[in-house]
């Protein structure tokens, strides 16, 4: 990793208190700052969490639900067992046809709340980093529709760019309340910016 990035990402306050606080990833921060503000994930809940490694949205997540609740972790690359039986993960694509599936047959019920950080390797190029999160965040929303239980929330990462209010719209078809947010841990020069949707409509076709 080149050095300035190194040394930026040791200044970083968020980077700081994950290490403190003992969370995974910065990005824990993101997933705190929405759910205080929107409540989206309570005690008891089941609930999705697409492309979880490391794991911070993870922790998050399970400190909400507690040992009454569930949360599934999906990722590409295997994460390190939480120390939480109510927490589990499973290898997984999410863009592999069958996901869906395999992924509701690891649920105890219907979510309750389906979460997608699920990011793409970046090439530094705007459109072509643009079109795959949106890619990524789409197939994350039709996991989302396929998973949640009316009333249900799906809160996802997306990249700013022309495709977006395309992708927005069909959230706004499911969800009967739409945010959109920019929390404060995540960078202001990225061009992240979240979606919460709540309220699924199940039947909306
Ligand atoms: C920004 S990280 C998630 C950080 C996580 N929310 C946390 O708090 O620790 C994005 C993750 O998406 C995963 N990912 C990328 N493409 C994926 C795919 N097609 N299927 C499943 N996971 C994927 C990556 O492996 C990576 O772990």
């Amino acid at each position: 990793m080149p050095k300035q990035w190194l040394r930026a990402r040791k200044q970083d306050h968020f980077y700081q208190r994950a290490k403190r606080e003992r969370y995974r990833s910065r990005a824990s921060y993101k997933l705190l700052e929405a759910v205080k503000k929107y409540k989206f994930i309570q005690e008891g809940n089941i609930v999705v969490d697409l492309g979880a490694a490391p794991g911070g949205w993870l922790q998050v997540s399970g400190k909400i639900v507690k040992d009454q609740g569930f949360v599934l972790g999906v990722d590409l690359n295997p994460i390190t067992p939480l120390k939480t039986d109510y927490i589990h993960t499973i290898i997984e694509d999410v863009n592999n046809p069958r996901a869906m599936k395999r992924i509701k047959k690891h649920l105890p019920s219907l979510a309750d709340a389906v979460l997608s950080d699920v990011a793409p390797n970046t090439i530094g190029t705007w459109e072509v980093d643009h079109a795959r999160q949106i890619e990524l965040a789409s197939r994350s929303l039709e996991i989302a529709i396929y998973l949640l239980r009316p009333g249900g929330s799906f809160f996802v990462k997306i990249f700013q760019g022309d495709m977006f209010s395309i992708f927005l719209g069909k959230i706004k078809e499911r969800f009967r309340r739409v945010e959109i947010l920019k929390p404060q841990a995540s960078r202001r020069r990225s061009a992240e910016l979240f979606v919460l949707g709540m309220g699924f409509q199940k039947n909306a076709d």
